[in-house]
């Protein structure tokens, strides 16, 4: 769709060449002879720019301007004035318009001054929407969970968010330590500083110093410019730093540095650069395990612990898993473009037994998969991976040794008993009638 200009101008023969250059650069044009008939026009709310002369038979170019900052202010309008009266330019300016050309005008000039005009609104726009989305994206709203673990965490977090202390997050992978931290920075007052996330296990050791600290010139072989380090990148803002458990004893001690003096120093350089920095980190491993072992230093461990929040593994509160897989339909059948929006019991309930080792990371790739190869808009257990099937049968926690055979054959009746009768019961388990009487007199297991 093009861009629609308005052109207010009594004299017909500039009105009438504007228009044709624009025309020619694909602009819709509409023009007027006055600026009351303008406004008239304006009414509809269609233009997104407005050039218009300060001299007009009625009302002015001026007050023009006046009335559409105060009915539409987001509209743009560029003035034209005569040389002799570039004071009333100036005060256009004042008054909201965008920029003015002096006649006679100069095509180029006044194209460019409309180009940029829509652009720089443009961009605006787009900032603004991000902006929405990236707030939407690290509400509050978005950790899911009811579980009373859960609200507690989440009512934490709300409350440690604008404090300037040091965060760790502990938790099994996929619980939710990275969104978290995110929800913790664009809640606080450092929100619009950058939130720089690192994986300290994702970079190789011998690189990592100089990509938190930076280096200067000749550091090393191949420094061949100086380099701002990730910290200095994230001034005023917040670091996440993940996986902190793997951190080598060396650069442990040059972060503890950073963290008692907010000072850094590139690698290969003399000066300390002053840093404001908020941490976040991040650990799925046995951090005060590690401390006692003498493999992370325990004066780091007390200046990132200031705050500490432990993400309770998903099987640790079922309670919030079909919300999750609600939220999770939700999400993925609107992102792909799919209009799935049930689960039925059947699928529900193997979900809400499943052990989830990779927790809500997990359940989300299964929530997705799922719905990408469902076809009739409802989940259903054909749509689950196999694995996640199996683990709920007590066959397969019998297979992979977490039931002894007795503890599983016990199960097994106790489960079934009521469903079948006692021959079938028997062939179920391969075992005799009498073999199966004996266990349950055994086991004291008796018929409802
Ligand atoms: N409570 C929650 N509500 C909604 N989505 C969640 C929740 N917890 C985690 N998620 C989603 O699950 C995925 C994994 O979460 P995240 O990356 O924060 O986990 P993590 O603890 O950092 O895992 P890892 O230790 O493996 O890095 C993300 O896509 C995240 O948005
Ligand atoms: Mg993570």
């Amino acid at each position: 769709m093009s861009e629609r200009l308005l052109i207010v101008e009594d004299e017909e023969t500039l009105s009438a060449s504007l228009k044709r250059v624009f025309l020619r650069d694909g602009y819709e044009v509409d023009t007027s002879g006055s600026a009351e008939s303008g406004l008239e026009m304006l009414e509809n709310g269609l233009y997104d720019l407005i050039i218009t002369d300060i001299i007009l038979p009625g009302i002015d170019g001026i007050e023009l301007l006046r009335r559409i900052k105060e009915k539409f202010p987001e509209k743009i309008v560029i003035i034209v004035t005569a040389y002799a009266s570039l004071e009333t330019a100036v005060e256009a300016l004042r008054a909201g318009a965008y920029d003015y050309v002096v006649k006679p005008i100069i095509h180029e000039e006044i194209k460019q001054i409309v180009k940029n005009a829509l652009k720089q609104r443009a961009l605006q726009a787009e900032n603004v929407l991000l902006k929405k989305q990236i707030e939407r994206q690290y509400d509050f709203s978005r950790i899911i969970g009811e579980s009373p673990s859960m609200q507690k965490i989440i009512n934490e977090v709300k409350k440690i968010a604008d404090a300037r202390s040091n965060v760790l997050l502990l938790g099994e992978t996929g619980t939710g330590k990275e969104l978290v931290s995110r929800a913790i920075h664009f809640n606080s007052s450092r929100a619009d500083k950058p939130f720089i996330p690192i994986n300290c296990s994702a970079i190789p050791e011998n690189l990592l110093e100089s990509e938190l600290f930076g280096h200067v010139r000749g550091a090393f072989t191949g420094a061949i410019t100086s380099k701002k380090g990730l910290f200095e990148e994230a001034n005023g803002g917040t670091v996440f730093l993940d996986e902190i458990g793997d951190l080598s004893i060396g650069l442990q001690s040059k972060l503890l540095r950073v963290l008692e003096d907010q000072e850094i120093r590139p690698v290969g350089g003399t000066q300390s650069i002053k840093v404001d920095l908020r941490f976040i980190t991040a650990t799925n491993r046995d951090i005060e395990k590690a401390v006692k072992e003498g493999s992370f230093r325990e004066d780091l461990f007390y200046r990132i612990n200031v705050i500490t929040i432990k993400l309770p593994p998903l099987r640790e509160r079922k309670e919030d898993i079909e919300l999750l897989v609600r939220f999770f339909i939700q999400k993925y059948s609107k992102d792909l473009g799919k209009a799935v929006n049930e689960i039925d019991d059947a699928a529900l309930k193997i979900l809400k037994t499943y052990h989830w080792h990779g927790n809500i990371r997990e359940l989300q790739n299964i929530i997705e998969r799922a719905i990408l190869i469902s076809e009739d808009g409802i989940i259903k257990v054909e749509h689950l991976p196999e694995g996640i099937k199996a683990e709920g049968s007590f066959l397969h926690q019998a297979v992979t040794g977490k039931l002894s055979i007795e503890d599983y054959t016990k199960a097994f009746i106790q489960k079934y008993q009521n469903e079948f009768n006692e021959q079938q019961l028997a062939d179920m388990l391969g075992i005799t009638r009498k073999s199966l009487w004996e266990k349950r007199k055994r086991w004291g297991i008796t018929r409802e």
